[in-house]
């Protein structure tokens, strides 16, 4: 079913909503575009700073993933006041305000509502130039793919949530979520990527498809080299999977060849995943020194596989 009427098309916006990408870009002055999006969400975590500081980090990370800066947010709350008390909120917001001052942006308003159940995220404007943002498609074959984080958040998160994880990964897996895509936009705007998306709600696979879909291309995704948390893996042999990342390998049934790559190895691939990192399409030779000037930076990213003419599927996974 059809949710949204079509996308009406004025010439100043470059990017609406026609590639599912991460957020739309519409164009002020030959130097300046903006650029708009908005996350927000239950908690993934018990502690609320934290939850204050992944909720806002993911949202923010969408302008990261446009090439752009972010300059001004707004907060997004849904909250049970009554019930709850003022105290958890106030953590709430401190923890995504920290994540906004280290984006260099500034808290300029929010709304919020009365909500049995809390939510919390961000209205994040950015500018960016209007010829230099990422696009989520134009990624070419004979291109490499680079992952900026580990897989396996939905599934640890949800770990979490039944007492399934050690201490050491639920520290690990919640410093992740946290952590601002910033650094690793920085280091590859001295770079010309084809293709930059960010791995959320849809898992690899699933931003993935969208972008060998809109790039009338096909990916190989090497399994073996995908950065995977953790105790990730035995979660997934234990069935704790949660159902949306279920859901996703469901749709994307028909667009991926997984080869021998068994069941619970397919499910970590489409798992659905909070403020993951960036996934880019660029050259063989760019790739290594990306990697390589972002290792020299702080932060570790991995090549993952490539960008080949377009196949049957839209992914093939291979060991
Ligand atoms: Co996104
Ligand atoms: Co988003």
């Amino acid at each position: 079913m059809r949710l949204l009427p079509e996308q009406e098309q004025v010439p100043e916006l470059l990017v609406g909503r026609e590639t599912s990408d991460d957020a739309g870009v519409y164009q002020l002055t030959d130097s300046i575009a903006l650029i708009q999006t908005i996350d927000y969400f239950t908690p993934v975590v018990d502690d609320p700073y934290m939850f204050g500081q992944i909720a806002a980090a993911n949202a923010l990370s969408d302008v990261y993933a446009m090439g752009g800066k972010p300059t001004t947010v707004l907060n997004m709350v849904g909250y049970p006041v009554k019930k709850l008390g003022g105290e958890m909120l106030a953590e709430i917001l401190r923890g995504g305000n920290d994540k906004v001052k280290e984006a260099g942006a500034v808290l300029v308003g929010g709304h919020s509502i009365d909500d049995q159940e809390p939510k919390y995220g961000l209205s994040v404007t950015g500018i960016v130039h209007p010829n230099k943002f990422w696009k989520n498609v134009g990624a070419k074959p004979g291109e490499v793919l680079v992952l900026t984080k580990p897989i396996g958040v939905g599934i640890l998160t949800t770990g979490i949530k039944r007492g399934a994880v050690t201490q050491e990964q639920e520290k690990v897996v919640t410093e992740t979520m946290a952590m601002l895509n910033k650094r690793a936009a920085e280091v590859l705007s001295d770079f010309t990527p084809s293709a930059v998306t960010d791995v959320t709600g849809f898992g690899l696979l699933g931003h993935g498809s969208e972008m060998a879909s809109g790039s009338n291309v096909t990916l190989v995704i090497h399994y073996h080299k995908v950065p995977i948390l953790d105790g990730t893996l035995q979660l997934a042999k234990d069935g704790v999977v949660p159902g949306g990342s279920k859901s996703n390998h469901k749709w994307l049934e028909k667009d991926v060849d997984y080869r021998d790559i068994p069941l619970e190895e397919q499910l970590i691939l489409c798992d659905a995943i909070t403020s993951g990192g960036l996934l880019i399409s660029i050259n063989a030779e760019d790739a290594e020194k990306y990697v390589q000037a972002l290792k020299e930076a702080g932060q570790d990213s991995w090549i993952i596989g490539e960008v080949i003419e377009k196949q049957e599927k839209l992914i093939t996974v291979k060991r």
